[in-house]
């Protein structure tokens, strides 16, 4: 895999030896910084974005942990904003995994320790983060700029966190032990959590500032796709106008959109990300409560109870 530690830069380098470590799931440390939890590379990627990336008013934001359901909501957003370039045979998701279209501020644009060339991207810049709310660049928040976070139900999250991680190990390890992933997750030990803060640090913000933050659910965009696109079109500053309406562009995008087509396309079913991830550990099963599956009685209850713990009086439900 891609971590190499003594590549990071000095900043990094210094920074880490500070910080609280812990075993990650696949095989790679994960440090906490700002109260979440990195890889070291990515952590870099963090102090390089938070450092030098300079938004402008018109940018729109994803943001997610991850295996809440990223590649759906950064499809759906590229289409929506740029559906005036494209119609459903040229495409870029025909020939593009969505999060070659939407990059991650810290994963890709930022991870090398570099400032990027943005200059090619036309307004509005649409671009990703799993960053926690407290630690988004400064520019972003001062600017007002507009974030959509897509949430998910935790348990959900777990198990294709679990699924996922398990895909990027060498196949000789076998899968990762679900006992102790799942002990690590209930201590917010995992690639940008604790989950709950997270989500309830953009959950807040949304209360707050609904014109800024549009809080979505994977589990309702399952349920109610059309409701919500509206939704997340009208937000994005781009609703639909009665004329596409009658002529069914809701429909389109979301089937251009849906999981078996992306699934199914060749670019998913082949391609790979640039750290050598195959684009079809991005599409496993795309469905509303596959935890029923896996999870043991027990860890059920335990879930329960910390989910009640985290959420309890916030309003947000499961
Ligand atoms: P499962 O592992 O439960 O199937 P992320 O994109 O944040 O990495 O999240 C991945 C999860 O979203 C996976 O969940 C994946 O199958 C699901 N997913 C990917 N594309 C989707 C789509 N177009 N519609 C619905 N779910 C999708």
């Amino acid at each position: 895999y891609w971590e190499d530690e003594e590549a990071l830069n000095q900043e990094c380098k210094t920074l880490l030896p500070s910080l609280p470590k812990e075993n990650g799931w696949a095989d790679t440390q994960l440090y906490q910084y700002q109260g979440f939890w990195y890889t070291a590379r990515s952590l870099q990627g963090v102090l390089t974005c938070q450092k030098h990336f300079q938004a402008n008013p018109d940018d729109l934001f994803i943001i997610t942990t991850p295996k809440a359901g990223t590649t759906w909501l950064k499809a759906l957003a590229f289409t929506i904003v740029n559906r005036n370039q494209y119609s459903s045979f040229n495409h870029p998701l025909l020939t593009s995994n969505p999060h070659e279209l939407v990059p991650y501020l810290e994963f890709n644009l930022f991870i090398n320790n570099q400032i990027p060339d943005l200059t090619s991207f036309s307004s509005p810049r649409l671009f990703s983060s799993h960053l926690c709310y407290k630690s988004l660049p400064n520019s972003i928040k001062q600017l007002d700029c507009k974030l959509v976070y897509l949430c998910r139900d935790p348990r959900d999250t777990f198990i294709s966190l679990w699924h996922f991680t398990n895909k990027l190990r060498a196949k000789t390890l076998g899968n990762l032990s679900l006992d102790e992933e799942f002990e690590k997750f209930c201590r917010g030990v995992c690639v940008n959590g604790p989950i709950w803060d997270h989500i309830l640090g953009y959950w807040n913000e949304s209360l707050e500032s609904p014109d800024r933050v549009l809080f979505l659910k994977y589990e309702e965009m399952k349920m109610q796709p059309s409701v919500q696109l509206r939704k997340l079109a009208k937000f994005l500053g781009c609703p639909f106008s009665e004329e596409e309406e009658k002529e069914g562009m809701v429909e389109e995008i979301l089937k251009l959109c849906s999981f078996d087509h992306l699934k199914n396309l060749n670019v998913n079913k082949n391609g790979k990300t640039k750290f050598g991830v195959e684009h079809t550990a991005y599409f496993r099963r795309g469905e509303v409560g596959d935890w029923v599956n896996h999870l043991t009685p027990e860890m059920m209850k335990q879930f329960e109870q910390i989910m009640e713990d985290k959420f309890h009086g916030s309003g947000l439900t499961f």
